[in-house]
């Protein structure tokens, strides 16, 4: 399809975005329904994202990510949540806010350990930053609880509290926690490309634990690696990806799009 002055422009903004793999995603979604429809990857810096991201008019529909999801909320008319990574153009010209990220987490979920539900009562999240909140916030009414660890033990005390059945669990006793846990679910930046790794006690975890990283750059992070030597469950990061993804394409086009097409896609615009 050419681009003409028809054409709708959705994107993603945050900043940095260089690496976002969410154009190749929806650029080939919108390719295989034939919509007339483009996706970029737009980085907005600003001293006011609100009004930044309000001065976007021209987009009908905006995926966000760090560090303006809860500007991306704010400038909404109305939004989910507090913090939105999906902005939808209504007629009237108004923004909808939503946030995909702790359902599409779920749809990974279910698709890389189809029994959760029966194996998991208690859930460790490792970080306690955006994604740690939405992650926490979906799994809450299908768990008894959720221990967050994070370094900066007042931001794990201050996520945990926004989580019904949140609690916090220590940092510097990562060993207790992985013991306890059912599901592990790894929100920081620890194991990504060019950042530190850490030594995670995955030998204490529970022989049916599920280990969970949303880390996909590389795919196999150190700790799905050490979780898969010993023969635990362990879901990429990229199943969180996709899913938030297809969740943000239904909203604005009314579609659900091809999952398992876009997984082979992302991992050739990977390898
Ligand atoms: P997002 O919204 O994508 O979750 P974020 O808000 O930047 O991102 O949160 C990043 C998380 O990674 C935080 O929990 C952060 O811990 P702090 O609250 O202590 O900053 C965690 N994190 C980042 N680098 C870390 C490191 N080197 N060691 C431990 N935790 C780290």
């Amino acid at each position: 399809m050419s681009i003409t002055a028809a054409t709708r422009v959705y994107g993603v903004i945050g900043d940095p975005v260089g690496h976002s793999l969410s154009p190749v995603l929806h650029n080939a979604w919108i390719a295989d329904h034939k919509l007339d429809a483009v996706y970029v990857a737009l980085t907005v810096k600003s001293d006011d994202p609100v009004a930044a991201i309000r001065a976007l008019d021209g987009f009908a529909g905006l995926n966000v990510t760090v560090p303006h999801k809860e500007a991306a909320a704010k400038a909404a008319a109305r939004s989910e949540g507090l913090v939105a990574n999906v902005l939808r153009r209504e007629d009237d010209g108004s923004l909808s806010g939503f946030n995909t990220d702790g359902l599409g987490f779920l749809d990974a979920l279910a698709e890389g350990a189809p029994d959760w539900r029966a194996r998991v009562r208690r859930v460790l999240i490792l970080g306690a930053g955006g994604a740690a909140l939405g992650i926490g916030q979906a799994l809450s009414p299908y768990v008894d609880t959720i221990h967050i660890a994070n370094r900066t033990a007042t931001r794990g005390e201050q996520t945990a509290a926004a989580i019904p059945n949140g609690r916090t669990a220590r940092w510097d006793d990562l060993e207790r926690a992985f013991g306890h846990a059912d599901l592990i679910v790894q929100t920081t930046t620890l194991g990504m490309a060019d950042q530190p790794e850490m030594e995670w006690p995955v030998g204490l975890c529970r022989p049916n634990a599920i280990i969970a990283d949303i880390v996909y750059r590389p795919l196999e992070t150190p700790l799905l690696a050490a979780a898969r030597a010993r023969g635990l469950t362990a879901i990429d990061g990229l199943g969180m990806l996709i899913h938030q993804g297809a969740r943000s394409f239904e909203l604005w086009f009314g579609i659900k799009p091809d999952v398992l097409k876009a997984r082979e896609r992302l991992l050739a615009a990977l390898a």
